[in-house]
């Protein structure tokens, strides 16, 4: 078993007559997963599901030759989309490899994410580190119409063609969008780049294994087929029924549960640095699934022991308001034994013989009980190590729980309605033809 869901520390905060009263809710919830029981939640975005399984299998053996071609002719790959385009895939590289990847990376491509902000000094310096080696691009985009992806893949593509030429160029471009739908689309089908399918089933933030992650993460040497495994062992793993019987149904039915009992922040915890990025995924998924018509669990992040130095006084005495969700690993990725010191000046000797993940485990140990002293709700999502299959799992798990957590919530978890206010604004305040009465409007009050 690779993923164990551990509840012995929610005792004081959630019983089993809680579980029992909301388990109906999870049932009518699986209804809306599975018999598209709901149409005024959405029963739209179902297709990830089904995907570990159901996958494209032509389509993964392109994004497999893709990458290969990739590690062969490219020191850089520029991986440009925003939101759901591009967390799955810069997580799965650091869980995996490393957050420290690109500095590791000797005979491997560098692995650079831009189009997710607009920032000139971000883009701009990746501009210069491709300047002068062989690079690659891949520009991911269900849309195909994001502003910011959009402005960035302009600018490579304009590198791309100054050192290659428009034909070879095109050569270098993979284009990562709908099958049919967006500018994208047309603009790859007109200059003959090689394309691959966002299917229409699955949402932005869902979509992590298919194409939107498989590429970069398969280009980064991550094995996409132990990935996939571990999703499908997930998939299979998940699909009872009943909530006793189901972690992933229990994990959503908790922080229900809990955020009817006044808690509102849940934080995402993890004592290894390499699940920095997992956790902003996470983050993205859940906010942007759960966080409409006024609902939703605000969804937090840390990595102990570091942030117990910068937010750890908050956690254990601050207002309590939240829940600690923590995902520990069986084996560290390597390891490395503390030595004796003849002088022990700095007084450690007592750890000597002791390695670094023993001690990290005690750390975890030591804090989970204090916070649980302290009136925070602790959940523990233990997996067996951080490698591509039990990423895999842990990926469905979440997904899973989100549109399940959603619906019990009683909210459509695959829209994003609330994104589209700020595009507004910023189109109409930069002159987007047909925004001009928007824009007087907004100017007027910006003064
Ligand atoms: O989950 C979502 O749908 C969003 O976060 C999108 O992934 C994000 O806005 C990027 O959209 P697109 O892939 O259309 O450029």
């Amino acid at each position: 078993m690779a993923i164990r869901l551990n509840c012995r520390y929610l005792d004081r905060f959630v019983s089993e007559e809680d579980l029992k009263a909301i388990a109906p809710e999870v049932d009518r919830a699986r209804g809306f997963l599975y018999e598209n029981r709901d149409k005024a939640l959405g029963n739209k975005y179902h297709g990830w599901l089904t995907l570990p399984r159901d996958y494209d299998k032509e389509e993964f053996s392109r994004i497999k030759a893709a990458a290969a071609k990739i590690r062969k002719d490219s020191k850089a790959l520029v991986v440009i989309g925003i939101g759901g385009s591009y967390l799955g895939a810069r997580a799965a590289i650091e869980f995996v490899r490393s957050k420290n990847y690109n500095l590791l990376a000797k005979d491997e491509p560098r692995v650079y994410f831009v189009g997710n902000s607009i920032s000139p000094t971000e883009i701009g310096e990746v501009l210069s580190l491709c300047r002068d080696v062989d690079f690659s691009v891949n520009v991911i985009s269900k849309s195909g119409t994001t502003t910011e992806p959009s402005i960035a893949f302009r600018l490579f593509k304009k590198l791309l063609e100054e050192k290659y030429g428009k034909k070879d160029a095109a050569g270098r471009i993979y284009v990562t969008t709908d099958k049919e739908r967006g500018t994208l689309k047309a603009l790859a089908d007109a200059q003959g780049y090689q394309t691959f399918v966002v299917p229409d089933g699955v949402g932005g933030r869902y979509s992590v294994l298919t194409a939107v992650g498989l590429l970069p993460i398969a280009a980064a040497g991550v094995d996409i087929d132990a990935l996939m495994a571990g999703a499908a062992a997930s998939m299979e793993k998940y699909a009872a029924h009943a909530l006793e019987d189901n972690d992933c149904y229990r994990y959503a039915a908790i922080r229900n549960i809990l955020y009817r009992k006044g808690k509102k922040i849940e934080m995402l915890v993890s004592y290894e640095p390499d699940h920095t990025l997992m956790n902003e995924w996470f983050k993205q998924l859940f906010g942007e699934s759960e966080g409409k018509d006024g609902k939703g669990l605000f969804p937090a992040s840390v990595i102990y022991s570091t942030d117990l130095h910068s937010m750890g006084q908050y956690v254990q005495q601050g207002e309590r308001h939240l829940i600690e969700t923590v995902v520990t690993f069986d084996e560290p990725k390597s390891d490395i034994v503390i030595e004796a010191d003849a002088d022990n000046a700095d007084g450690l000797n007592f750890l000597a013989g002791k390695t670094l993940s023993y001690v990290n485990r005690k750390a975890f140990e030591g804090t989970i009980l204090a916070h649980t002293d302290g009136n925070v709700p602790n959940i523990v999502i233990e997996v067996e190590k951080m490698d591509a299959y039990n990423l895999g799992e842990l990926f469905y798990f979440f997904e899973k729980a989100c549109a399940v957590s959603g619906y019990i919530l009683g909210v459509n978890p695959f829209d994003q309605p609330g994104v589209e206010s700020y595009k507004k604004n910023m189109f109409a305040l930069l002159g987007k033809p047909g925004y001009e009465e928007l824009g007087e409007e907004l100017r007027a009050r910006l003064g």
